[in-house]
């Protein structure tokens, strides 16, 4: 593991999220990493650790994590960019930031590879190709001439994410294991991104001997980053309950639990749910939306029916996470139940908006 080796500040580090998760992957920073936020928004959350070491690598509600080469938040439209994104990779002590990469990532073996992958959203009055090619002629001379340019699985990747004005440039610490769990063998395609349920999960609040309920479960992801946060934290005690009325959900989801054991795991209509009142503390859920309801199927009825059971198993006090699209007919769901509202984020997700909040069941 590396550890501070010098009196010299370490190097800023930043996490790509789902955009409106920042507060979400800041509180997991902090909390878990004694990490200090610096800066977040539009998907990017800057900070320091006092530590550099690969606990990074185990966030888990970010989708990637780097090491800060530059960032900027006065980055030109105009093609005047480009002249400062190569002037500003000139100037980043890119040795230092790869000693860190390599002690923290697996030093590349045989014959090393990097690559260079440019993002940018907004209008600029020049072209992405010629973002990456400043940021190629600010890198000249960092990578050995025997280093080869390898598009799949670089050892070394450099980035540089534009949006609008905001720009911020970095090497890459996590890979795809970060965003790809290893418990994820069977996929549905509205499946949830594991990030986004383990912000899902954290923002439940769970506690030892929890009964936690998904009743759409699809793939099981949500309970599957329950158990993993519940095994992070020490706590061996959670129930997980879970279902789905379709067939091919339940068999998935059992693949994927399988490691976690779930107590219940069964094929159900969460409208009807055969579970006797006030016996669930957490209810995270991410019920269809959008296309993924069949074309007969009333969105606004599905959910009031839903809720009207959360409401009835779970405990006084209960709380409950959900994730939808349109929060609209969710929010008319929720009026007659009387749930108190506890936090609302609006996510984009894949380019879609979504709707993620708690909510609190009434004491008595
Ligand atoms: C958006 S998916 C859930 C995805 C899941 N969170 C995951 O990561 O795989 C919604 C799920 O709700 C299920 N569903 C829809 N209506 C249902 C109902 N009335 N009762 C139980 N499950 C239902 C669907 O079969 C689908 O698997």
């Amino acid at each position: 593991m590396a550890s501070r080796r010098t009196e010299k500040p370490l190097p800023a580090c930043y996490a790509m999220v789902h955009r409106g998760l920042e507060e979400i992957a800041a509180d997991e920073i902090e909390q878990d990493l004694g990490g200090e936020v610096k800066k977040s928004g539009r998907g990017i959350v800057a900070f320091r650790v006092p530590e550099l070491d690969r606990r990074l690598l185990r966030l888990r509600t970010v989708e990637d994590v780097f090491l800060l080469a530059w960032g900027s938040d006065e980055l030109p439209y105009t093609s005047d960019a480009l002249e400062r994104i190569e002037q500003w990779t000139r100037k980043v002590p890119w040795p230092e930031l790869l000693r860190w990469h390599h002690a923290i990532r697996a030093k590349p073996s045989g014959k090393p590879t990097y690559w260079l992958v440019t993002q940018m959203t907004g209008e600029h009055g020049y072209r992405r190709v010629d973002a990456r090619k400043a940021l190629a002629r600010g890198l000249a001379g960092v990578f050995p001439a025997s280093w080869r340019m390898a598009e799949e699985n670089a050892a070394v990747e450099v980035w540089l994410t534009i949006h609008g004005k905001q720009a911020v440039c970095g090497l890459r610490l996590s890979d795809r294991t970060m965003r790809h769990r290893r418990y994820k063998q069977e996929h549905l395609p509205p499946s949830l991104r594991p990030s986004v349920a383990a912000a899902m999960v954290r923002l439940a609040g769970t506690g030892p001997g929890m009964v936690v309920l998904d009743s759409m479960l699809g793939a099981g992801t949500i309970l599957a980053e329950q158990a993993e946060l519940a095994q992070q934290r020490g706590l061996t005690d959670l129930h997980l309950w879970g279902g789905d009325r379709e067939r091919a959900a339940v068999q998935a989801a059992a693949v994927n639990l399988r490691r976690f054991r779930p107590e219940i795991l069964a094929r159900w209509d969460s409208r009807q749910l055969p579970l006797p009142g006030s016996c669930v503390d957490r209810v995270v859920c991410n019920p269809p939306y959008g296309r993924q309801l069949s074309p007969d199927e009333d969105l606004a009825e599905l959910y009031s029916a839903a809720v009207r059971e959360w409401n009835r198993v779970l405990k006084p006090a209960g709380r409950a996470v959900l994730l939808v699209g349109d929060p609209q007919p969710l929010l008319e769901a929720i009026r007659p139940v009387g749930w108190s509202a506890q936090r609302q984020f609006r996510l984009r997700m894949l380019g879609l908006p979504a709707f993620l909040s708690v909510w609190r069941k009434r004491d008595g």
